[in-house]
This record gives structure tokens, C-alpha cells and sequence, in this order.
């Protein structure tokens, strides 16, 4: 059957490196896999327990829906001092608090970019981290640490230019798409 991957940005920025790429995802997706964009994370509030006993916010909702009915999930966020974004990490926190809780099980895969030379990759671990806790199947290789991206980009027309780099995120789609008929076949 077609699979479906959603994609999840961890910038919120018009201009984002990050969203060039989450936005490229569906025109490359291989045969075989129907790529979307979930809604953005900016709607959702800070994390705050009183906030989610008077009820989930709907935008949190909506997600965790899209979440659970998709196949798999692409994360694809910048680095921010080392880490993750406090906006992901926030919309993870909001997401681990639901129940069913929606990436338990899911298979998911990480992408980051940056213009410095390692591409996120500190950040990549920091997420798995937390995704390891959500008891979600985190694809191990390829990793996708987009680095060096001013000469991958041309920021002015928010185009992915680099043909390799297209070719490297099919190939991560590819085993996404292989993990996910492994653990729900
Ligand atoms: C950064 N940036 C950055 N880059 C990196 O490779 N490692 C890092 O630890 C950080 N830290 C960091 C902190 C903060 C608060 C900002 C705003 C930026 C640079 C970052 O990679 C760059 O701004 C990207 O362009 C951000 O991604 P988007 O918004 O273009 O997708």
C-alpha cells in the first residue's frame, strides 16, 4: 500500500533553511509514499499541566491526530545552542501528553540543517533522546545532517538547489519507508 509521512518543523521562521527542505519532502517523495506538512507548532501554547487539565489545545490535537492516522513521521528542525528548539521540544512535550499517546510505535526520522559544518548533528541526539522515552521508532541510518547549507540553498527563491542532497533525503525517505513495513507491516 502508498504510505503516508508526515512532517513536523521545528522553525518558525518564513525564511527557515529547515522549511525549505520540510516543503521540498513532498515533491521528491518516492513511488510508493505521499508526503504532507502537518500545521505549525507556533499555535501551540507553552506546555503548562493547568493549561492541558482545562483541556487539550486544539492545534495539539489536530496534530496528534494527523500523527496517528500517518504511517510514519519526519522531524525536521535546527539546532539551537546544541539542542533542540524550545517550540519542538514543546510541541513534544504537548504531544507525549496525550492519550493514546501518538508516537508510540511510529516510525520517525530526523532531518536537520544548518549553515555551520556538522549540520545539527548534536541536536539529532538531544531529539532521539526524547524519542527513545515516547517509545518511538526512531530510523538510525541515513542520518540527515544538512550542513554547510548556504551553498545548498538559494535563500532568496526558498529553494533546496543542491541535486545530491535531494538524492540523500530520497534515499532516507526509502528507509523510512522500509522500517515502517518492518514494525507494521
Ligand atoms: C542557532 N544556530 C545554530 N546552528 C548550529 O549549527 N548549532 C547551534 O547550536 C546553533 N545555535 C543557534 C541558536 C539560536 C538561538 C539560533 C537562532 C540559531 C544557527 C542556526 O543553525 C541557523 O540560524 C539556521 O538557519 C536556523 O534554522 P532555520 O530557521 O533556517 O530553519
Amino acid at each position: 500500500k502508498e504510505l503516508h509521512f508526515v512532517v513536523l518543523l521545528g522553525s518558525l521562521r518564513a525564511g527557515s533553511l529547515n522549511g525549505i527542505v520540510a516543503r521540498t519532502l513532498p515533491q521528491i517523495a518516492p513511488p510508493g509514499v505521499n508526503i504532507s506538512l502537518l500545521g505549525s507548532i507556533a499555535d501551540f501554547p507553552h506546555y503548562n499541566q493547568d493549561v492541558q487539565d482545562k483541556g487539550i489545545p486544539a492545534p495539539v490535537l489536530r496534530t496528534a491526530d494527523q500523527i496517528r492516522h500517518a504511517d510514519g513521521l519526519i522531524i525536521v528542525t535546527p539546532e539551537y545552542n546544541y539542542s533542540i528548539p524550545g517550540v519542538l521540544k514543546n510541541a513534544v512535550d504537548w504531544l507525549s501528553r496525550l492519550t493514546p499517546q501518538p508516537l508510540t510505535g511510529k516510525p520517525v526520522a530526523i532531518q536537520t540543517v544548518s549553515p555551520g559544518a556538522i549540520g545539527g548533528a548534536r541536536a539529532q541526539y538531544h531529539l532521539r533522546q526524547s524519542l527513545v522515552f515516547l517509545d518511538a521508532f526512531v530510523l538510525n541510518k541515513p542520518e540527515v545532517m544538512i550542513g554547510q547549507a548556504a551553498e545548498k540553498f538559494d535563500s532568496e527563491r526558498l529553494e533546496l538547489t543542491d541535486q545530491k542532497t535531494k538524492d540523500f533525503l530520497v534515499r532516507q525517505i526509502n528507509a523510512l519507508a522500509d522500517l515502517t513495513r518492518k514494525v507494521a507491516p
